[in-house]
Order: structure tokens, then C-alpha cells, then sequence
């Protein structure tokens, strides 16, 4: 299969946080930033893969900062690393200030899609090329991430897990 770029994939939702997305303090409810996460990253799969993919893992999700109700907040997905049925998507979240338009980065988050025929059954994904220097440092760092998540998932002994348990040799 041809490798893709990260470009090829990348998709970026613009929305306001409404009211009724909102918690007691007024800023957008962390359900539903997941959910529009979810959405982005599952377009960026479809784009990579050229297939239906479904979430196979949230490995990581960092609420850095508060979104509050009135903010035009964009979510910004794409591959970061993919094997041989899954792929892993690196999400960016941004608010952008009403006056001036610059953007703030206020979260991340790490999701493992997965490819699936129309039985459900995983189906094989291009491999990725990355070509920035942070698509690289994010490609390098997901093998680590993947043998994290499927330890947690009990699907990997954690003595399997070479570049994982390398990670904690090093320092
Ligand atoms: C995700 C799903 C397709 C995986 O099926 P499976 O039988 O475990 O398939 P496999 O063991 O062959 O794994 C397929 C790939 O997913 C990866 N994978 C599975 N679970 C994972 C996890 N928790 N974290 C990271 N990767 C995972 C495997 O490593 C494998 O990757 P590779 O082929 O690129 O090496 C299946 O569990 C599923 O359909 N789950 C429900 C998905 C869903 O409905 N999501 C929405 C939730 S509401």
C-alpha cells in the first residue's frame, strides 16, 4: 500500500459551545468535547484508511484548560502513526479569542481507531509517512503508546512491551 502523509488525513471542526454543552461552571461538559474529538479523529481514520473504522481506544485525553459557553472552539485530528489494521490519531483542540482570532491551545488527546470491513472484521491501513518535525516526534512516540494501552486493554503482557519498558530504562 502507498504511504500517506498526516496532511492527507488532518480534519478540523469548528463549532461554539452552546448551553446546553455546558457544566455548573459554565464550560463546555467533557463528554461532549470527547464526543466532538471522537467525530474528528473518525473522519481522519475514514480519510487515512479509505474505510470504516470504529474506536477501538482513548488513550489519552489532557482537560488543560476551560473551555467556557460562547467559545468557538476547533478540533484539529490526525493519523499520527499506523500499523497494520489500526491507527493511532493525535487531536488538538483550539479556542480561538472573538477579538483578535488568536488561537489558544486548550487541549489533547489520543485516540486508536481501528479499519473494519462491512462484517466488522480489521482490515489492513496504509502505512503513514510523517513529515513535519512534531509529525515525527508523535509518530516516534505512538509505538510506546500503542504497547500502553494494549497492556492496560490486557490484550499484551507487560514483558512484551519492549519500547514501553525501554521508556522507563532510560532514565
Ligand atoms: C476495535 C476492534 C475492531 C478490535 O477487534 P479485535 O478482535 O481486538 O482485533 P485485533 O485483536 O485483530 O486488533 C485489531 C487492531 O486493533 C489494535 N487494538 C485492539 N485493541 C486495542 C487497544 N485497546 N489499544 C490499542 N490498539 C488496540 C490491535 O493491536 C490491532 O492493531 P494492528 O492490526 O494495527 O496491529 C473490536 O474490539 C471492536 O469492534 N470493538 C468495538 C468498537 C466500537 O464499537 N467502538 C465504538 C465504541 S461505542
Amino acid at each position: 500500500m502507498t504511504p500517506k502523509t498526516p496532511s492527507e488525513s488532518r480534519t478540523t471542526m469548528t463549532d461554539m459551545v452552546l448551553p446546553s454543552e455546558t457544566n455548573a461552571l459554565q464550560n463546555l461538559f467533557g463528554g461532549e468535547l470527547l464526543a466532538r474529538m471522537d467525530r474528528a479523529a473518525s473522519i481522519a481514520a475514514g480519510r487515512h484508511s479509505r474505510r470504516i473504522t470504529v474506536t477501538a481506544s482513548v488513550n489519552h485525553v489532557a482537560f488543560n484548560l476551560a473551555v467556557p459557553l460562547g467559545s468557538v472552539v476547533t478540533v484539529e485530528a490526525a493519523v499520527s502513526r499506523a500499523y497494520t489494521t489500526s491507527m493511532e490519531v493525535y487531536i488538538d483542540v483550539w479556542i480561538e479569542d472573538r477579538y483578535n482570532g488568536k488561537r489558544t491551545k486548550a487541549n489533547e488527546a489520543i485516540y486508536t481507531f481501528v479499519a473494519v470491513d462491512e462484517t466488522g472484521k480489521p482490515t489492513e491501513v496504509p502505512p503513514l509517512q510523517p513529515e513535519t518535525d512534531l509529525e515525527k516526534q508523535r509518530f516516534a512516540g505512538a509505538l510506546r503508546r500503542k504497547q500502553l494501552s494494549l497492556v492496560l486493554a490486557g490484550k499484551m503482557k507487560p514483558n512484551d512491551a519492549t519500547e514501553l519498558k525501554a521508556l522507563f530504562m532510560e532514565s
